[in-house]
C-alpha cells in the first residue's frame, strides 16, 4: 500500500515536472526574440508600474511584435504619459529630462483656472448621480473620447442607477496645435456637455494638478453623487459590474477600490522617467496607491481627500500623490481582483479562455490598455444578445477563475 502510494506520488511529480517543461517550451516560443528580459520573469510590482517600453534602451513590448488578437501582453503599455501626451514616434525626451528643480520651484503654483465647466453635470439629476465616470483625457485624443462616449461611458441609466460622465483635460502642450484647439475644444462642449478643461499644461508630470483640480471641482459642483469611478479613456470598464459591486455599499462611508500597488520603492534610476530623487522622496516605499487604469470612491471619500490632497506637497506621479492623501485621512485602499490595471495576462496561463473572448471580461471591472477598435469590439460582443459565457457568472465568487490563472502564473517561467 505504502509503495503504491509512493508509486503515485512520484507519477504525480513526473506529470507536474513534464506539464511544467511543456508550459515553457510553449511559452519560449510564443515569447518574441528580444524580449526574454520582459517574459522570463514576473516583474516586481514596482517594475510593473514603472516599466516603460518607450523609454529609451528599454527592451520593445511584447505587443508591439505580436500579432493580434491572439495575446494581449502582460506588460502594461506604457503608463499614461507615454501613451497620450507623447505622440507616436519621438522618443520621451521632455519626460527623461524633468526638471526637479524648477518642478520644486513651482510647487507651489498650483491653483489653475477651471476653463471650461459643467457646472449643471450633477446638479441636474434629482437626488444626484448613481455613478460619476472621470475620464482623463488630453485634447488631441478626440477619438478615444468619442469611443468612450458611445460604449462604457455612456450616459443614462446602467441597472436602473443614473450614470454621468466627464472628461479632465488640460491645455494641449503641442503649441502647433493650439491656434485649432480652442474652438474644437468648446465645440465639442457644446455637443456634449462632459469637457471640464483647466488651465495648466497637460503633461505626464502634471496629472497630479488635474487630480486636485478634479476632486475640488467634484466636491463643488457634483456633492450629490453617490460614488465616482475615475479612469484613463485607454481602459475597458464594465459599468454594469461596477454599479452591481457599489448598489452593496454606502456612499456616506468611505470607499476606495481599485487595483492597489502595495511598498512600490521610489526608482533611484536617473534614468528611468519615474526617477525620484531623495531629496524629493526621502523613504523607501511609497504608500499604498491606486494604479492609475482606474478606481472607484465614494462621495465621502471624495470629500475627504479633496481636503487631504490640498495639503499634500505636489509630487509628479499622480497615482503615488492620491496614495499619499489616502494615507493622510488614514484610508486603507481596497484592492479589488476586478482592476486588471496591467491587462490581461497571456492566455497560455489560461488555456481555457481566449483573450479576447467577451466571457474573458464579463467578470471584470476594469481592464488597461486597450487600443480603440478593441474598446468598441468588446463592448459590442458583451452588449450582444447572442452572447452566451458557458462558465456560469457566479455572484458569489465571481473571480474564481483567476486562481487557476495565478497558480499557471507562478509554475511557468514568467
Ligand atoms: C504637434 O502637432 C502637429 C500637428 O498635429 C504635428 O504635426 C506635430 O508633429 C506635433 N508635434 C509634436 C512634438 O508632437
Ligand atoms: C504644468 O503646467 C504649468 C502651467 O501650464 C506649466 O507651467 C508647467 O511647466 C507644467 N509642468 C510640467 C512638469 O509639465
Amino acid at each position: 500500500m505504502k509503495v503504491r502510494l509512493k508509486g503515485d506520488a512520484i507519477c504525480t511529480l513526473f506529470l507536474v515536472v513534464a506539464l511544467g517543461s511543456l508550459l515553457y517550451s510553449q511559452l519560449e516560443h510564443l515569447a518574441p526574440a528580444g524580449n526574454k528580459e520582459l517574459t522570463h520573469k514576473k516583474p516586481s510590482v514596482t517594475q510593473r508600474i514603472f516599466s516603460d517600453p518607450k523609454a529609451p534602451g528599454r527592451p520593445v513590448p511584447v505587443e508591439a511584435t505580436v500579432p493580434r488578437p491572439q495575446i494581449i501582453p502582460m506588460v502594461r503599455r506604457a503608463e499614461v504619459a507615454s501613451n497620450r501626451v507623447q505622440t507616436t514616434t519621438s522618443p520621451p525626451l521632455t519626460d527623461s529630462t524633468f526638471n526637479f528643480k524648477r518642478y520644486l520651484l513651482n510647487k507651489d503654483n498650483r491653483n489653475f483656472n477651471l476653463l471650461i465647466n459643467q457646472p449643471k453635470k450633477c446638479r441636474k439629476i434629482p437626488g444626484g448621480p448613481f455613478l460619476l465616470i472621470a475620464i482623463k483625457s488630453v485634447v488631441e485624443d478626440f477619438d478615444r473620447r468619442e469611443i468612450v462616449r458611445k460604449t462604457w461611458g455612456r450616459e443614462g441609466l446602467v441597472n436602473g442607477e443614473q450614470v454621468q460622465r466627464v472628461f479632465l483635460l488640460g491645455t494641449p502642450k503641442n503649441r502647433t496645435v493650439l491656434a485649432t484647439w480652442e474652438t474644437l475644444i468648446h465645440q465639442e462642449s457644446q455637443t456634449y456637455r462632459d469637457i471640464l478643461l483647466w488651465d495648466f499644461m497637460d503633461t505626464f508630470f502634471n496629472l497630479t494638478l488635474k487630480e486636485i483640480h478634479f476632486l475640488k471641482w467634484a466636491a463643488e459642483f457634483c456633492s450629490n453623487v453617490k460614488f465616482i469611478f475615475k479612469g484613463d479613456a485607454d481602459v475597458f470598464v464594465n459599468v454594469e459590474n461596477i454599479v452591481d459591486f457599489l448598489e452593496r455599499h454606502d456612499p456616506t462611508e468611505d470607499l476606495f477600490v481599485g487595483d492597489i500597488i502595495y511598498n512600490a520603492r521610489p526608482i533611484r534610476v536617473q534614468k528611468s522617467k519615474y526617477y525620484i530623487p531623495e531629496t524629493m522622496y526621502g523613504l523607501s516605499i511609497y504608500p499604498a496607491y491606486a494604479g492609475g487604469g482606474g478606481f472607484l470612491l465614494s462621495s465621502r471619500t471624495m470629500r475627504k481627500l479633496s481636503r487631504a490632497c490640498k495639503e499634500v506637497e505636489l509630487f509628479p506621479i499622480d497615482d503615488v500623490f492620491l496614495g499619499m492623501c489616502l494615507q493622510r485621512i488614514n484610508l486603507k485602499p481596497i484592492l479589488h481582483e476586478g482592476f486588471k490595471t496591467f491587462g490581461i495576462v497571456k492566455p497560455s496561463a489560461a488555456p481555457h479562455l481566449q483573450t479576447f473572448d467577451p466571457c474573458f471580461y464579463k467578470d471584470l471591472m476594469v481592464v488597461h490598455s486597450l487600443k480603440v477598435a478593441e474598446i468598441w469590439l468588446m463592448w459590442n460582443l458583451l452588449h450582444s444578445p447572442r452572447l452566451s459565457c458557458t462558465q456560469k457568472k457566479q455572484v458569489k465568487k465571481p473571480f474564481q477563475w483567476k486562481k487557476k490563472v495565478q497558480t499557471a502564473t507562478q509554475a511557468s517561467p514568467f
